[in-house]
């Protein structure tokens, strides 16, 4: 007789323990056990216990490869889910196997799982060259599979990347409408599904915990509320002065939003934005003005100071850029009853000799003419507040539909379904990519239904509505180039690698070198050599994957369609990983507080582009800016998505245990120090600047987009 001992984890999650009866089959080398019953005395099962049991065989199993968890009815209790952790199983030769789960089973189910290392416990985690055992090699082509014929590829709109189709997918939201806030229902606690369905070799694992669902959905009420009682989400007139937009700042502010509000209208905090502020990646140098733009040396000599002039500013590289003409032309919509204008301008800025970067010229159109004059510091101060402002309403485009949800949210979305689909659990990239894929698609799929939706949320508050909205994401998807996501090259291309006071840049290097030195140390451990990543016939359908789903299987994006080498593939994944993670931050935490002062962000203009000079007032400036309901919706939207909620995981901690070997958990503590040091020197830096720049401190950002 042959004892085994069996520890069992259940997650930590309100909900995650079951009553329902749970048994154990183990599988080894040289046989299996048969099905025992996991009950000792006493309650099993509960959230966050650990839960030790004992297996009798009759001989020995030699190598244990496999378990197979059983979730059968309780004579007593009615169904209930489980999430387990993983399985421990502890030999009498005092071998321990890690088995990891991580997965919701929801019915009554039979799950088998491979052991942590890849099976043989005596090699590294595996890739498809490294199996040996023909029932591992079975096991994991059906576990992919089940994957692949259960998640399938969907399109969103087309021309943007493709999506997860999930046939069982039940929000908890019943309506989301701000006019009817007691309408936005959710039940507290009940946990956002996913799916239901189960197999053999999947469970159902995509869904927030119930700590997640509640610190979301609970903010979007109340908050609702609080302007629906105020009369705030009725009005559909224009603010009547600017100090009466503070009406719905109040409950938002923070030391930084506070700092927008006063500083909102000054050309050095506009100028400050395009480097630390939410949507940091625009701005290029300017060697030679485009002929689009005939700004004159006249027009900003006052601008650039004595002793210079364009052309030699110009030469010495400090001039700047930010064309918008990715939103040319682009129609607008009609909200609560009246035509939305819009425009695709073009800023000139100047760094100066203290380093600050300063608007010097501003052009409405991108076809130059009388009716498209170039707007100036010198000019009236209404004129040019207002022509900076509508700067800040193409910022609005460019910062939510292609930075925030094209660039990390959608993009990363399909990274999480390739890997879902292509990788077994058991492949070390899956293991290096999973934690970085949490709540992603589950985020992603309450934005569809919430904010994406046909007469939903954003279509009701935006001007291009959301077939603009969409067309600026498609088009900026079809100017994808993979040379651009390696974010080092990104700089040099734009031409500010060497801009002063560019804390973004800064942080943004450090976090991806620490990120790419933790990459190529795992990836050396588990590929010894090239022909170790071009024969690895998963890796290459997971990269083909994205290529076709993603990039829509366009050459011009420069995505590769398969990796030979060691360096490519690591490059390759630390594109991934930070663009799952440090990406999402630099875009979306200090959403709220840069932007909940309406006129820094406007979501939408009601009056067209200024075509003269010297005409606008304070009046037709607050015509212009959204009105009232419009703007309530806007910052409704911000609060809910920018509030990081609870059940956070912060860039470098892998509490789930799917690496098993010592080596990878030594790169996990060698990342851990490097991200630590980060930070330090980011609070360091911090405490002599006027507005910290914290976006990028490892400590806040998370490891996956979950909001
Ligand atoms: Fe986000």
């Amino acid at each position: 007789m042959v004892t085994y001992k069996v520890r069992v984890s259940t997650g930590k999650d309100l909900m995650s323990g079951t009553f329902d009866c749970i048994s154990l089959t183990i599988v080894g080398t040289l046989g299996e056990s048969n099905k025992q019953r996991l009950d000792h005395f006493g309650r099993d099962f509960a959230a966050g216990s650990i839960d030790k049991y004992t297996i009798q065989c009759d001989q020995d199993l030699g190598e244990l490869i496999l378990i197979r968890l059983h979730k059968e009815r309780s004579k007593i209790f009615p169904k209930n889910s489980w999430y387990c952790n993983y399985v421990q199983i502890y030999t009498p030769a005092c071998t321990t196997y890690h088995f990891p789960v991580y997965q919701w089973l929801d019915g009554y189910e039979t799950l088998e799982l491979r052991e942590g290392t890849g099976g043989g416990h005596h090699t590294q985690g595996k890739t498809v060259l490294d199996e040996n055992l023909p029932i591992l090699v079975t096991h994991r082509q059906e576990e992919l599979r089940a994957k692949q014929d259960f998640y399938r590829w969907r399109v969103f709109v087309p021309g943007l990347p493709n999506y997860v189709h999930i046939p069982s997918y039940h929000p908890p939201v019943r309506h989301c409408n701000p006019d009817r806030p007691e309408w936005n229902g959710y039940i507290p606690g009940f946990p956002i599904l996913i799916n239901i369905k189960a197999t053999k070799f999947l469970s159902s694992n995509l869904r927030f915990s119930a700590v997640k669902t509640a610190s979301f959905f609970l903010r979007l009420g109340p908050a609702s509320l609080g302007m629906k009682l105020r009369g705030l989400l009725d009005e559909k007139r224009s603010w009547k002065r600017l100090k009466e937009i503070r009406k719905i700042f109040p409950a938002t502010k923070t030391a930084i939003s506070e700092y927008v509000y006063n500083h909102w209208k000054e050309d050095q905090f506009f100028g400050y934005q395009f480097l630390n502020g939410i949507n940091p990646g625009l701005l290029k140098r300017c060697l030679c003005l485009p002929e689009k733009f005939p700004v004159t040396d006249d027009m900003v000599a006052p601008s650039l100071g004595e002793g210079t002039c364009l052309q030699a500013e110009l030469e010495k590289g400090n001039i700047y850029l930010a064309d918008y003409k990715i939103l040319e032309g682009i129609p607008t919509v009609q909200l609560n009853g009246k035509q939305q204008y819009h425009c695709a301008p073009l800023c000139l800025l100047h760094c100066g000799p203290e380093g600050d970067m300063m608007p010097i010229a501003i052009q409405l159109s991108q076809t130059p003419g009388p009716d498209s004059p170039i707007f100036l510091p010198t000019d009236p101060e209404w004129d040019w507040l207002l022509a900076k402002t509508w700067v800040r309403y193409a910022e609005f485009y460019c910062h939510e539909a292609i930075a925030h949800l094209l660039e990390t949210h959608l993009i990363a979305e399909a990274f999480s379904l390739a890997t879902i689909r292509q990788l077994p659990m058991c492949h070390p990239l899956y293991k290096l990519i999973i934690p970085h894929t949490r709540y992603t698609i589950q985020i992603n799929s309450i934005g569809r239904a919430l904010l994406l939706n046909e007469g939903g949320l954003s279509d009701r508050a935006m001007s291009l509505g959301l077939a603009g909205f969409a067309e600026v994401m498609c088009r900026a998807l079809a100017e994808t180039k993979y040379e651009d996501l390696y974010l080092p090259n990104d700089f040099i291309r734009r031409g500010v690698q060497d801009l002063p006071r560019y804390y973004y840049r800064d942080d943004c290097l450090a976090v991806w070198g620490a990120l790419e030195t933790y990459v190529s140390e795992i990836i050396n451990y588990y590929y010894r050599s090239d022909a170790a990543v071009e024969g690895d016939t998963e890796l290459q359908a997971w990269v083909r994957e994205i290529f076709t789903e993603c990039f829509l299987g366009r050459e011009s994006s420069g995505f590769p369609t398969c990796i030979r080498t060691v360096p490519e593939l690591i490059r390759y994944i630390t594109i991934v990983i930070y663009t799952c993670s440090a990406k999402h931050a630099a875009v979306n935490t200090g959403q709220l507080e840069y932007t909940s002062w309406m006129p820094n962000f406007p979501s939408s203009m009601r009056c067209p582009p200024m075509q003269e000079k010297g005409l606008t007032t304070e009046e037709s400036f607050m015509e212009s800016l959204p009105d009232v309901k419009t703007s309530c919706i806007v910052l409704l939207v911000l609060w809910t998505l920018s509030k990081e909620p609870d059940d956070k995981r912060p860039l470098g901690h892998f509490p789930d245990i799917h690496f098993v070997e010592e080596t990878p958990w030594k790169c996990i503590q060698n990342l851990k120090e490097r991200l630590a040091q980060i930070s330090c020197n980011i609070k360091e830096r911090n405490k002599n600047l006027p507005i910290g720049y914290n976006y990028l401190d490892p400590a806040l950002i998370e490891n996956s987009i979950s909001i």
